[in-house]
């Protein structure tokens, strides 16, 4: 079965985020289960540039659509210099701002996907989307009658791309698309709501998530029309790629090592603290995050004060809103050699971290699935984190019976919670240096977190679409 895959960002050649290594991972994983999948992106300069023995599939709106492969990915390019040839991010400038024309930006990437069900030799039996930037995705496979079924994956409904009514006229959609049943929203546009409404299938990257946004506090205003698409609606975790987060073979770490090996970590941990300007001695606590609210990262600014009390040390890697990049650097400077704090997007220093550090933290508000609590597992970098969305559902409570029971893997309190996040931060420094430490370090290393099991549930979910050729 052929599957065309839409994103906005893909490993390794562009991310912000975990929908980078979602889409960068699935095409790999979905291989094993008989699907052929191939990946639409955005012609950025940086996947221009990576872009091999290129070749035209059609010209496309001024400009082309390309084929061609990047680091092992088989990809589409929408290659219009006049929307992607800019610098700066793939949603901002250089000074952190949207692009403003974002609308025009990925309501052409929508259009290029379906063209691709008509155009060239490698027809898709089914496309899909990511997130709200391939929200048009089903909208315009629907109102251009392909034929072609569509699945949308939600990976954070926060962001919606909400748009004024006036660009409609633009989309080059029939009129009856701006309606409850399409892209109308509050008398906007939204790309994210009309995919909603529109895909043949939706999914969240966990089933926790899938629950929750029903619910007003997550769903940010699309739970109405999320509980009414009903049995539509599936959850399925994310996993991760078990070749690029290897602590076996990994060549960002100073010591590789195993679950036999745990001591050399040590090694690992030494070249954290001379990077975070730390001193040895007390668990060693770490945050690999984007800095804002949904991650919950102010409640940990609070309890700063806390957990060098405990004993604990604290290294944060990140970069995000201006308060909380603040708070860590002024919190670091109040504990020297105590708590480190790098500013900044370091891929090969998040991997140091999850070798090095001896438990991650990730106090999120809400969180669709979370990435870094699985590379923990696999590191055996112990998980705390708040019980929601994915991380309740990959994360298992250090609690008595889970101990006893030898299933444990981490500890989990309540979101939103800077007593329950104290707590957590208690229990563990209290486990820390106990056996019962080392067995959660080695059932999360003897966790499934790759994508096997989703990458089945995901083959299983297109096939009951009945895909064109399938
Ligand atoms: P989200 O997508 O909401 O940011 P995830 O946990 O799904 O959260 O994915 C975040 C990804 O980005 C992970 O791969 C994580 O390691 C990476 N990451 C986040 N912040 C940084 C940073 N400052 N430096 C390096 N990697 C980072
Ligand atoms: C989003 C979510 C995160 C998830 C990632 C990949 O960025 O915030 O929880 O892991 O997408 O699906």
């Amino acid at each position: 079965m052929k599957v065309l895959s839409v994103a906005s960002e893909i490993f390794p050649l562009v991310k912000t985020g975990g929908l980078a290594d979602v889409a960068g991972a699935l095409p790999g994983a979905l291989a094993g289960q008989g699907v052929e999948m191939r990946s639409l992106v955005p012609g950025y300069p940086k996947i221009m540039a990576a872009l091999q023995d290129a070749t035209e599939v059609a010209p496309f709106e001024g400009g082309r659509i390309l084929t061609g492969q990047a680091t092992g990915l088989e990809l589409y390019v929408v290659d219009r210099p006049d929307l992607y040839d800019r610098d700066g991010g793939p949603y901002t400038n250089l000074t952190g701002q949207d692009w403003p024309d974002n609308w025009a930006r990925f309501a052409a990437l929508a259009r290029a996907a379906e063209a691709l069900t008509r155009l060239g030799d490698w027809c898709p039996d089914l496309v899909h989307a990511h997130d709200w930037q391939a929200g048009l995705v089903p909208v315009y496979l629907k109102a251009r009658e392909t034929g072609v079924p569509s699945v949308l994956t939600i990976h954070n409904i926060a962001f919606q791309g909400q748009f004024g009514a006036e660009i409609f006229g633009a989309l080059d959609l029939p009129g009856s698309v701006f309606a409850m049943e399409g892209v109308e929203y509050y008398g906007d546009v939204g790309f994210l709501k009309g995919g909603l409404a529109m895909a043949d299938a939706i999914t969240t990257v966990s089933p926790t998530y899938a629950q929750e946004i029903r619910d007003p506090r997550f769903g940010m205003g699309l739970e109405g029309l999320i509980a009414a698409r009903g049995e539509a609606v599936h959850g399925i975790v994310n996993g991760i790629d078990t070749g690029v987060w290897d602590p076996a073979t990994d060549t960002h770490l100073a010591a590789t090592y195993a679950a036999r090996t745990l001591s050399r970590r040590k090694q690992n941990a030494a070249a954290l603290e001379a990077r975070f300007g730390l001193e040895p001695g007390g668990p060693l606590f770490a945050v690999v995050s984007r800095l804002t609210w949904q991650k919950g990262l102010d409640l940990l600014a609070a309890s700063v004060e806390h957990l060098v009390g405990l004993g604990g040390r604290l290294a944060v890697l990140g970069s995000g809103e201006g308060g909380l990049e603040t708070a860590f650097q002024e919190a670091a400077a109040r504990h020297p050699g105590r708590v480190g704090c790098v500013i900044g997007y370091d891929e090969a220093l998040s991997h140091l971290v999850q070798g090095g550090a001896d438990a991650i933290l990730v106090p999120s508000r809400f969180e669709p699935c979370g990435l870094t609590q699985l590379y923990a597992l696999r590191y055996g970098c112990v998980p705390v984190v708040a019980r929601t969305g994915g991380l309740a559902d990959t994360v298992v409570d250090a609690n008595g019976a889970a101990l006893r029971a030898g299933v444990a893997t981490g500890i989990v309190h309540a979101p939103d919670d800077a007593d329950a996040l104290r707590a957590a931060l208690g229990r563990a420094v209290a486990l820390f240096g106990t056996p019962g430490w080392a067995k959660l370090q080695r059932n999360g290393m003897r966790a499934d977190v790759s994508w096997d099991a989703s990458a089945a549930e995901y083959a299983a979910l297109y096939r009951s679409l009945g895909g064109v050729h399938s």
